[in-house]
């Protein structure tokens, strides 16, 4: 047993969602190794009070009002120090006695805190690939500026990060990522439009919080993860190819410019890309986690459909734009994603809103994180028109 003052301290953002869940489980199975210092939530205040309770933090913020109150009420005078908003999230992550900061937090809400963990120097273990998307060059920038490491847990990033591994990155020809298609990855085009929000939330090998699950039916979440994929391995866009996998055996795939194809396969669970992350770069035993390959029988792999879900080119394109567009081509999503699921927006017209917003669009060159904040409150706004007017139809 590792005498207590050697475990690394942990701050979970996003404990109460799907990988912030998860987390806390890959964390309390190497408790010997972390300590939780802190957590973060916005709505699930019950769910959020069970956490305080089983994993006894330092600290924990709450971002929504009401659930604050709620949570507050209960720990009046006590040790665990109860703070509200986002700046309460950015004195956390820099406390001189954190080591690593997971962030889970869902969107563009993400960002800042990322900012402050790079800032404040620690490691961030980053699932919120929205920072990336945002602000990629900000942050990867700051990371080098204060030697501090950006480790993915997006399964697809963990698996190229592995594969990197077995060469050069000038021998890097290209890196390919997996994406399981989503459930309509057969669905004809003219079907898209009259796909309900429940069809859309069943997505058929992970189970994830609903934005990256919508994301994930639109094939967005593969765009975004090409863009997430750029700033963490320095990979032009033109080198990053998407293939459709519907297993998610195969998590990603570095092919080497001699044609060696290196994969990395593991089960669909996403404790794994986080336990590497935690661990890194150490790989320790665990005792369920193993694949048994001739019970898979087989491993499909197919080239996306552009024309069905033009979300993934859509953030080829922004990529290329540069500077606020994919900020832009974020939040439009983001705010496209909520529509759907309040059932104010068809599925096929996601990506429509994403397009026409980001053409309309005037892109600053080099942005601050100030103007790319801006442009992200532009792009809502934007955004609501566009529904708007749909609905006026
Ligand atoms: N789920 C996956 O398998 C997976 C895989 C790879 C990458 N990711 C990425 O990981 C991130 C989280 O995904 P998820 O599936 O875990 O999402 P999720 O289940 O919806 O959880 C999101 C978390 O963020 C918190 N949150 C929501 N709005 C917030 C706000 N405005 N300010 C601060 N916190 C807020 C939520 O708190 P409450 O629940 O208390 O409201 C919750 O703890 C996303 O960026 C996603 O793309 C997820």
């Amino acid at each position: 047993m590792r005498k207590n003052r050697e475990k690394k301290k942990v701050v979970v953002l996003g404990s109460t969602g799907s990988i912030g869940r998860s987390a806390l489980q890959v964390l309390k199975s190497f408790e010997d190794r972390f300590e939780i210092f802190g957590l973060s939530a916005h709505k699930n205040f019950e769910l959020f009070k069970k956490q305080i309770r089983e994993y006894n933090p330092k600290m924990a913020v709450l971002t929504q009002a009401e659930s604050y109150e709620k949570v507050k009420r209960g720990y009046i005078n006590n040790r665990i120090k109860i703070e509200f908003g986002a700046e309460s999230i950015n004195q956390m992550v820099s406390f001189p006695e954190v080591d690593i900061v997971i962030n889970a937090i869902v969107g563009s809400a993400g960002l800042l805190p990322s900012f402050a963990t790079l800032r404040a120097g620690k490691t961030l273990a980053l699932a919120n690939k929205e920072s990336l998307v945002m602000a990629g060059e900000l942050l990867t920038d700051l990371a080098k500026k204060k030697g501090s490491e950006i480790l993915p847990v997006d399964s697809e990033h963990s698996a190229i990060k592995q594969c990197l591994l077995a060469g050069e990155k000038n021998e890097v020809k290209r890196l390919i990522l997996t994406a399981s298609g989503g459930p309509f990855y057969l669905t004809k085009k003219k079907d898209l439009s009259r796909v309900t929000v429940s069809e859309a939330l069943s997505h058929p090998t992970w189970e994830m919080g609903k934005k990256i699950t919508i994301d994930s039916a639109t094939l967005m979440n593969k765009g975004l993860e090409v863009i997430e994929a750029h700033w963490l391995f320095g990979i032009p866009a033109s080198q990053i190819k998407v293939i459709i996998h519907p297993q998610s055996v195969v998590h990603s795939m570095v092919e080497f410019v001699d044609g060696t194809l290196i994969a990395q396969m593991s089960k669909p669970d996403m404790k794994m890309p986080l336990q590497y992350a935690l661990l890194y770069p150490e790989r320790i035993e665990t005792n369920d986690n193993f694949l048994n390959l001739t019970r898979i029988k087989n491993l499909i792999f197919l080239e996306p459909d552009l024309g069905r879900f033009p979300a993934l080119k859509f953030c080829y394109f922004a990529l290329e734009l540069g500077g606020t567009a994919p900020s832009v081509l974020n939040a439009a999503n983001e705010v496209a994603v909520e529509s759907f699921l309040h059932r104010k927006l068809s599925f096929d017209k996601i990506p429509m809103l994403v397009r026409k917003v980001l053409s309309a669009h005037k892109i600053k060159n080099n942005p601050s994180l100030e103007e790319i904040l801006e442009a992200d409150r532009w792009a809502r706004e934007e955004s609501k028109k566009f529904i708007q007017r749909e609905s006026n139809r």
